[in-house]
């Protein structure tokens, strides 16, 4: 989800404005997701690396996710959204830690979606997490093997990237699902973040559906 910042910077309005507006292109995603029948959508809110913005826009991102929460919670249990967090979330208030644990809770049976949340995100920080949680559970260590990785990533049980959609004019993977990405297919949109729409995500389908999938093979 990226261009926010500079959607509002062209409008002359501050960045939280944009992550704001921002919010409106997720519930958008979420519907086509539906609409499309995609069974599982990540969506990149707060990386590991974006504590290093000031701390104005940290501090209003982190509300603008609390209070959405909060607002979205039945929404997202009514229209049978399975909700998860991944990433490291122990560093949030204990009320936020709260709310994310009870609508997790709440929502785990539902089965039209799974929406993952990303939250103080990384790719490495996920690889890391669960080579040291295998090694913390093993009494005797032989070797890792690329299925003890997957059992302990934020997203174990789920299948790896398929498509992976970056909006805001950048090629890059910015330390988003590295391991659970090795074979996904890339597209890359110059529609900023808040200008997303229902032909940006339909072409990223054109895409996908057109595009020879070979895993290796020939
Ligand atoms: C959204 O866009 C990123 C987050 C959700 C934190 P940016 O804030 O990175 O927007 P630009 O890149 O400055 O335009
Ligand atoms: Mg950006």
């Amino acid at each position: 989800m990226d261009g926010n910042g500079r959607w509002a910077k062209k409008k002359l309005l501050p960045r939280l404005v944009g992550h704001s507006k921002g919010l409106q292109s997720v519930r958008k995603i979420i519907e086509y997701c539906i609409k499309y029948n995609v069974n599982t959508l990540t969506i990149y809110a707060f990386s590991t690396e974006n504590w290093k913005r000031p701390i104005k826009e940290v501090d209003g991102l982190i509300k603008l996710f609390s209070e959405s929460i909060s607002r979205e919670s039945k929404k997202i249990h009514s229209n049978n959204i399975k909700l998860k967090f991944i990433g490291d979330t122990s560093i949030f208030t204990e009320p936020l830690q709260l709310k994310i644990k009870e609508i997790e809770r709440e929502t785990s049976r539902n089965k039209r979606l799974i929406l993952n949340v990303a939250l103080n995100y990384g790719g490495r920080l996920d690889i890391v997490n669960s080579v040291n949680s295998f090694y913390e559970n093993q009494k005797i260590i032989k070797k890792i093997t690329e299925k003890n990785i997957n059992s302990g990533l934020y997203t174990k049980g789920q299948f790896d990237v398929d498509l992976l959609i970056r909006t805001g004019g950048q090629q890059r993977m910015s330390n988003f699902l590295l391991w659970q990405s090795a074979y996904a297919e890339l597209y890359f949109s110059k529609k900023l973040w808040p200008d997303f729409d229902e032909k940006v995500f339909v072409n990223a389908l054109y895409f996908f559906q057109n595009t020879e999938r070979k895993f290796g093979s020939i």
